[in-house]
């Protein structure tokens, strides 16, 4: 079986960005011989960005924004970012009202970094429902399918 690992950025808050997060990990972990690791994006490094084989950008909205650490993380990806060219992602946003801005926010940066999109990125409103919850398994569930099949092509 092989072991993927992905990591998620999470920023200490009201935790609605955290519940998306672990929705997203258990959606990865029912693909057998995936595994996901949930981090807070102020704990993670340059190297969790470099090793995963996919990886899920959260963050709650911050002024219609991505929040400062999030932002922070991004900045000082800039020089690694060759390293991490094609990595399946995707992004997911937590506001108090509509929050397209954030999310796009985050989307622009899995552009910038030439990262692949996986999946259609989520956002939610206030508490979390069971139903976005349910399409955060999902978007967990389509990212860990996506790295294994990179992960099996053949490389040239
Ligand atoms: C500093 C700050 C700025 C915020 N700005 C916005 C905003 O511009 N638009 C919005 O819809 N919600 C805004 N919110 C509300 C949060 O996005 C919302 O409560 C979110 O669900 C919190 O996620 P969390 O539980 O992961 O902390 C803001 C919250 C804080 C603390």
């Amino acid at each position: 079986m092989k072991w993927l690992k992905y990591w998620f950025c999470i920023i200490p808050g009201l935790g609605r960005t955290e519940a998306l997060a672990r929705s997203i990990a258990e959606g990865v972990e029912s693909v057998e011989g995936a595994s996901a690791k949930v981090k807070r994006v102020d704990f993670a490094t340059v190297n969790d960005f470099i090793s995963c084989d996919a990886v899920a950008f959260g963050s709650p909205n911050y002024f219609s924004y991505m929040a400062g650490l999030m932002k922070d993380f991004f900045d000082k990806s800039l020089s690694i970012r060759e390293k991490v060219t094609g990595k399946p992602s995707a992004a997911f946003t937590s506001g108090g009202g509509a929050s397209d801005s954030a999310l796009l926010s985050l989307e622009r940066m899995i552009s910038s970094f030439r990262l692949e999109k996986a999946a259609n990125g989520v956002i939610t409103q206030g508490e979390p429902s069971e139903e976005k919850l349910g399409v955060c398994r999902r978007l967990g569930e389509t990212l860990a399918k996506r790295a294994l099949e990179r992960s099996e092509a053949p490389k040239d």
